[in-house]
């Protein structure tokens, strides 16, 4: 493992060197709008251009990104946490040599994370600092606990919306919540299942209209749709990442664009707490105190 004053350095140097990974967070307020696949085929997407990647799977109690690909992996976070094995033992390897932290599903007692539980992981996280150029972070839904912090740990939110009402009221109501109590004021848009572009713009509008009147100063940027794809249903059943199967497809030519736009904007939006996270921790061990950090004296 990296030694620690050389995390300290690099720490200090201040802001995010060129060589830090983008961390991304894939969240939405209701289930089921797409985030899973959007995270598995974004990062083949990533992996094919060059980049190292590597995908959290974060939905923990829920988790199905080793299902979506039809892997089945021998440890999980779960056995990080009750200190079996380490982080980087838990590793498996997707298409494109996609680098995958699995999670598992069932488990109650990993739907609220403890403080202790998020600090450890978050150290662990550290170690891939280096390996890395984007780490993609697949989020549960809602406004849990989990939700919160693995958001709060990324240095930019996309948030997932479909074109169902239940959808955009849960979208706005995530985005109130890290607005409100986490501070967090720039979101990237991604619209999926929709029937035409002019819907997925217009679902975008709504968004917008509703955090701009009532959450003031929140920004959303529109990073693109996804079509409604009976192919991407039957990718999914057959453990396919759809980028994979039909690569010329207009599903994977939408996703490719909205990958090629997070490419051109490389400067984080968020602080991102895995760093920022750790730095006040470190900063706070070297005083002596015994306080424990940033994200987790916030408010939960
Ligand atoms: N663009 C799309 N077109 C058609 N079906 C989709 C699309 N995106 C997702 N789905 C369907 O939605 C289901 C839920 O997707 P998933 O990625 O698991 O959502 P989440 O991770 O948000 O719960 C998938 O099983 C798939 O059948
Ligand atoms: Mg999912």
């Amino acid at each position: 493992m990296k030694d620690q004053a050389h995390t300290l350095r690099k720490l200090f140097e201040g802001g995010s060197s060129p060589t830090s990974p983008q961390v991304l967070s894939v969240t939405s307020g209701k289930g089921g709008v797409g985030k899973t696949s959007i995270v598995v085929n974004m990062a083949i997407i990533l992996a094919t251009r060059g980049y190292k990647v590597l995908v959290l799977d974060a939905d923990l109690g829920l988790a199905n990104i080793d299902v979506m690909l039809g892997l089945t992996p021998k440890h999980n976070i779960k056995h990080v946490l009750d200190g079996q094995c380490l982080l980087e033992d838990v590793l498996i390897e997707g298409p494109q040599g996609i680098k995958i932290i699995p999670s598992s599903s069932g488990i109650q007692e990993l739907v609220d994370l403890s403080r202790e539980q998020q600090i450890s992981l978050i150290n662990s996280l550290d170690y891939f600092e280096q390996d890395i150029d984007y780490m993609l972070i697949d989020t549960g839904a809602g406004i849990s606990r989990n939700v919160m912090y693995f958001n709060t740990a990324a240095q930019k939110i996309i948030v997932v919306v479909t074109p169902e009402p239940t959808s955009i009221t849960d979208a706005y109501a995530l985005i109130k919540v890290l607005r409100r109590q986490y501070g967090i004021k720039r979101f990237n848009l991604i619209i999926n299942n929709v029937s035409s572009t002019a819907e997925g713009d217009q679902v975008a509008r709504k968004l917008t209209m509703v955090c701009e009147r009532f959450l003031g100063d929140v920004v959303l940027d529109m990073l693109g749709c996804i079509p409604r794809d009976a192919r991407i249903t039957e990718c999914i059943k057959d453990q396919k990442a759809f980028v994979a199967v039909n690569p010329s497809g207009e599903s994977s030519k939408r996703l490719a664009r909205i990958v090629r736009r997070l490419e051109q904007s490389q400067c984080p939006q968020n602080s991102g707490n895995i760093q920022f996270f750790l730095k006040r921790m470190l900063l706070d061990q070297a005083k002596g105190s015994n306080h424990a950090g940033y994200s987790i004296s916030r408010p939960y």
